[in-house]
């Protein structure tokens, strides 16, 4: 997809979600798959990539690097066998973090990186400290220069890595490094995010020798080498709990094909909890909501598998027109509650109780207006609310729903809502 001119969507709110649809691949997943496309020379055929401009982002990089990539139907063909040490394109990696994805691979394969001092978000600080301090443990030699970060891994040893916070980043970061690291290195406190267990599996599928992704502990056995492999990334899941979501504060019936239902427990379970009726088999969710939605009372965001914190926004969302009062608390990032002052344009009634909590009180329901996406999942949760706000709403800004929704319009439109871009 490329990036598009027109940047809103016009939605005419009011229709129930009816249909069945297959969840894209996960975004989450498929950047470390890129990124670790870089520790062996030979070919990579990566499956159903999402089409998204995250994804598209961090092919340029790559391409920058020197890797030839090659998109077959919707296999793309990833070949690093002549890929170089380059600065990454510091306007590019600028746009998300992807610089910060290729240090352990880059580190890996050439045994120097250098990064940008990644800026922060409108989410959040992002520092990388753990990803620093990581390293260090691992004996890469860091320096700092004006605003450049460079890493020397000549004389890298395994060790055992202990995160003070289950960082996903600094995990996966950690796994490609120590993949190909001679000895034994140790994780303990890791991210448990269904991506990293992806990516330990991808790992593994090209012979690396990774025990206890998922778990409060991993090992990593360097090996010499790794292999080309064919792989396909897992479903989103938080693509799927977007969906889930809608059909919550919609209404209606959908079946959601490969939307890894074990990875959105939390979310089902509050779900069902609130009413909505739900059955599981094999990876297919079928979920229907017909009466009004029972008090949610408190969403409290954790490292996984607790609730995760890119499906609090649409929560947010759901809380504004279901009765009663909803807690909301945000434990990860530190700005997340963007979305509050544009929902409190169509009417929503949300008191900021302190920087990481806010209290909504559910109205029957939100009016049109033309509200602004500011950043990923804030601007989903915009759509959703308009999506259940009869009349037309216009969302501005749908870039930044385009890095992590494969052709969200399309998706919604097939699910029988009025949703355009313009
Ligand atoms: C990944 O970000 C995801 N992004 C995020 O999804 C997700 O919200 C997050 O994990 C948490 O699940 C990708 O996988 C591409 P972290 P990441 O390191 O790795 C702090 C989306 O919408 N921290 O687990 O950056 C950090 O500031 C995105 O798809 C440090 O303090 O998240 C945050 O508060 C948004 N020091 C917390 O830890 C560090 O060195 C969790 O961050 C690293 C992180």
């Amino acid at each position: 997809m490329k990036y598009k001119k027109q940047d809103k969507f016009i939605i005419n709110g009011g229709n129930k979600l009816f249909g069945e649809i297959s969840i894209q691949s996960s975004k989450n997943a498929s950047l470390p798959l890129l990124s670790a496309c870089l520790l062996t020379t030979e070919k990579v055929t990566l499956q159903n990539l999402p089409d998204i401009l995250d994804i598209h982002n961090m092919l340029s990089i790559m391409r920058k690097l020197g890797v030839k990539i090659k998109k077959e139907g919707n296999n793309h063909q990833i070949d690093s066998l002549n890929a170089s040490c380059k600065q990454i394109d510091c306007k590019l990696s600028k746009t998300m973090r992807s610089s910060l994805f290729f240090l352990g691979s880059m580190l890996s394969r050439f045994k120097s990186a250098m990064l940008t001092m990644p800026g922060g978000c409108k989410i959040g600080e992002r520092p990388i400290d753990m990803h620093i301090s990581s390293f260090k443990k691992l004996n890469v030699k860091i320096d700092y220069f004006n605003d450049y970060i460079y890493f020397d891994a000549q004389h890298a040893k395994p060790n055992k890595i202990k995160l003070k916070i289950p960082s996903v980043g600094a995990t996966e970061n950690i796994l490609q490094f120590a993949c190909l690291l001679k000895g034994k290195t140790t994780i303990i406190n890791p991210a448990k995010e269904p991506e990293v267990v992806d990516l330990a599996n991808f790992l593994n599928s090209m012979g690396a020798k990774i025990l206890g992704a998922g778990t409060n502990k991993i090992t990593i056995y360097g090996v010499n080498s790794l292999h080309g492999v064919a792989y396909t990334p897992i479903g989103d899941r938080i693509v799927a709990g977007t969906i889930m979501v809608a059909v919550a504060m919609c209404g209606g019936k959908v079946i959601i094909k490969n939307g890894v239902p074990e990875q959105n427990a939390k979310l089902i379970e509050i779900l069902s909890k609130l009413g909505c009726k739900i059955k599981i088999k094999y990876d297919i969710i079928e979920l229907s909501k017909d009466d009004a939605l029972l008090p949610i009372g408190k969403i409290e965001t954790a490292y996984y598998p607790g609730f995760p914190t890119d499906l609090q926004s649409v929560m947010l969302a759901l809380s504004t027109i279901t009765a009663g009062k909803t807690r909301i608390i945000e434990n990860i990032f530190e700005n997340r509650f963007l979305t509050v002052k544009e929902l409190k344009k169509m009417g929503a009634n949300i008191n900021c109780v302190s920087s990481n909590e806010i209290e909504v009180v559910g109205v029957t329901h939100l009016h049109p207006a033309t509200v602004v996406a500011e950043d990923l999942r804030g601007g989903a949760s915009l759509v959703l609310a308009a999506l259940a706000t009869k009349g037309q709403t216009v969302v501005k800004n749908a870039h930044f729903i385009d890095r992590g929704y494969d052709h969200f319009e399309d998706v919604l439109t097939q699910l029988n809502l009025n949703i355009r871009r313009q």
